[in-house]
């Protein structure tokens, strides 16, 4: 069946994610038009897709490679009515959503890198980026939340300076994988988890992220502008702050960053 938005709508009727589709050939980012389709005041569960992104974002003011007809790009809407501290959780809660579906194509090697990196087998498959809007100190106007999954490009497709750090499905699985069924996958498990942190909260997701990630017990270095953080990771926080304890054993929270693992703990 072929990714389009007509496909997609059947797919996905009923859901509270996919409840309205915008489907383009070409944007110049997702994000940046569910920001605007969300300010101009489309609900909870607008999803933003495109084939390909002429700006696509990625954190730290980087760029997302988004070549068309072979990849998902998508941002979703969300109005939680969390304190705007929390937010976080969700970009740690979306990475499960995407672990979790990507580990049914490849058992074994899938892992979450803080903050918001999924890998097979040590390369970077996805890429969430997190955007929000708050009306006061207190309360979240809207949260967009950005996925890039390579599903089908190929290794020799990835621009040179990514290759050897970046990965795609197919590449891992040793097959082609249906983009429609992927995304379908991809937001009704991101919908039931979505549910489960605004009822339950943090606690299962963050254990289940803990169990994704290989990053415990490791030596790390942050660096973040001109910071650098470094000692043994011991897990996350319910602000999605990574923990780690430094050489003289102090507890430091690291909120933003590019975390690399210099050597097991
Ligand atoms: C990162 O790893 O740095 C985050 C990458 C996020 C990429 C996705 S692709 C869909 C959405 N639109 C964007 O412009 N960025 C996100």
């Amino acid at each position: 069946m072929e990714f389009n938005e007509e496909n997609l709508a059947k797919r996905l009727s009923g859901r509270r994610v996919g409840s309205g589709i915008h489907f383009f050939r070409e944007v110049d980012s997702t994000n940046d038009v569910a920001f605007r389709l969300a300010l101009a005041g489309a609900p909870e569960g607008t999803v933003v897709i495109a084939e390909s992104q002429t700006r696509g974002k990625g954190r730290l003011k980087r760029q997302w490679q988004s070549p068309p007809g072979c990849n998902l790009y998508t941002s979703i809407v969300l109005r939680p009515e969390i304190d705007p501290l929390f937010a976080p959780q969700i970009t740690l809660m979306t990475g499960v959503a995407v672990a979790e579906i990507l580990s049914r194509y490849c058992p074994e090697n899938v892992t979450l890198k803080w903050p918001n990196d999924v890998q097979i087998g040590g390369r970077k498959v996805c890429g969430i980026l997190t955007e929000m809007s708050a009306a006061a100190a207190k309360r979240i106007n809207f949260v967009v939340v950005g996925i890039g999954v390579n599903i089908n490009i190929e290794r020799v497709e990835f621009d040179e300076s990514f290759r050897k750090i970046a990965t795609s499905l197919k590449e891992e699985a040793g097959r082609e994988i249906s983009r429609l069924d992927l995304t379908v996958k991809l937001f009704d498990n991101f919908e039931s988890l979505y549910i489960r942190l605004l009822r339950e909260g943090f606690g299962s997701i963050k254990e289940t992220w803990l169990k994704y990630t290989d990053m415990v017990g490791k030596q790390i270095r942050v660096v973040f502008n001109d910071d650098i953080k470094a000692g043994e990771v011991l897990g996350v926080d319910d602000f999605g702050a990574l923990i780690i304890a430094d050489e003289n054993d102090v507890i430091r929270r690291v909120i933003a960053g590019d975390a690399t693992i210099v050597k097991d703990g």
